[in-house]
């Protein structure tokens, strides 16, 4: 199949880019490049014959166009997007103009092309979404695909907009559609202005490890390639017009997951040990989420899928390749914003 891929310079947008490839699948990735992407997470693929590289903003029509022309693809996989929740904060502009109008663009590029090869019932555009978008919870109950909408900040409410917006190309115009919302992601290539490289990159450098509030917001932390892997499995086997949230069922606090990152830094790089010594509670964000987990039920009944590590094997591997990989983050923490306090508000 050949998929063209948005934001696959990105983090979980490399890891699907890496995992297609690898497949056997031809990857188109399309992206504009800004502060948040690195081609070299795709390094790894950039020569073989089935990737190719385009350099487009998903807010330049003409550019998609031009890239669905010339590709020809068989699937779109959305996962361009403004990512961070600090930065919407301070410039939610930005937000709006990538996730929703974006998003929009690309549906319509997807629509021209779609309607231009005949309307051909295998093709898919995936959209990559969060679950983020159904709000915060209380100390029970989880996410189903069902949950009403609820977002709370500029990156949950853009990333809804574009939601709807999928959901009504569908439904409007027919085209095959999936969706999928999924918990927070964990990993390598993570860009170090996310919690967990925050944790490993800090305590690597004796350096205070800020945990906002008091450290009790949960969330369901999947690895990167878990994630990958039941997204490619959507793409084939997810029925058009459906969604699927996709969790980690690996809930934790904040406190908790960053006091295991600072037990594998204590075993992996025992200097400067114990690590959790550097903890410093800081100002919490406005309007932080306080709880997101995700019921898989849908996902793993329907289409068999579920995550292969514990957030405990994930992590500890998440701290080998930061401590192996200092040649692909050590350039990242001069781009604009990283180690500086965002979203306060
Ligand atoms: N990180 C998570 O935990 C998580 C969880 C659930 C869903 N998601 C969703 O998955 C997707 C990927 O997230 P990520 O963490 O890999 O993000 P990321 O910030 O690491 O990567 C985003 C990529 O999109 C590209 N991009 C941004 N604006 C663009 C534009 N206007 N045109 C073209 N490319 C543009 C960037 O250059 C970057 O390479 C997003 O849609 C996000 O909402 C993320």
């Amino acid at each position: 199949m050949k998929i063209l891929v948005t934001g696959g310079a990105g983090f979980i947008g490399s890891a699907v880019v890496r995992l297609a490839i690898s497949r056997g699948h031809q990857v188109v990735n399309l992206d504009a490049l800004t502060y948040a992407a690195n081609l070299a997470n795709v390094a790894a693929v950039a020569d073989s014959p089935d990737y190719a590289f385009e350099q487009v903003d998903i807010r330049d029509r003409a550019a998609l166009d031009r890239v669905f022309a010339e590709h020809s693809p068989d699937a779109v996989m959305h996962l361009a997007a403004e990512s961070h929740v600090d930065r919407s904060i301070d410039g939610p502009a930005a937000f709006v103009e990538t996730n929703v109008i974006g998003t929009f663009n690309l549906l319509e590029a997807a629509r021209s092309h779609w309607i231009a090869k005949g309307r051909p019932e295998g093709f898919r555009f995936h959209h990559i979404s969060t679950d983020e978008v159904f709000g915060s919870l209380g100390e029970t109950g989880q996410f189903t695909e069902t949950t009403p909408y609820d977002p709370r900040s500029p990156y949950s409410a853009s990333k809804a907009g574009s939601d709807h917006l999928v959901r009504a190309w569908h439904e409007t115009y027919g085209l095959p559609v999936v969706l999928t919302n999924c918990s927070n992601n964990y990993g390598p290539y993570h860009f170090p202005e996310k919690l967990v490289p925050v944790v490993i990159l800090k305590a690597l450098a004796g350096e205070q490890i800020p945990v906002y509030g008091d450290g009790g917001n949960i969330r369901d932390w999947l690895y990167v390639e878990d994630h990958a892997d039941a997204l490619l499995l959507v793409l084939q086997q997810g029925q058009v017009g459906r969604s699927y949230n996709i969790g980690g069922e690996n809930e934790a606090t904040n406190i908790d997951l960053v006091r295991t990152i600072c037990a594998h830094m204590d075993q992996l790089s025992p200097q400067g040990a114990p690590h959790d010594r550097l903890i410093s509670f800081v100002p919490d964000r406005p309007g932080h989420d306080r709880r997101y987990a995700i019921d898989p039920t849908r996902i793993r009944d329907e289409l068999g899928w579920r995550p292969s590590l514990t957030v405990e094997e994930g992590l500890r591997r998440t701290v080998e390749w930061y401590l192996g990989n200092r040649d692909w983050w050590q350039p990242l923490l001069n781009r604009d914003g990283v180690g500086k306090r965002l979203g306060t508000g």
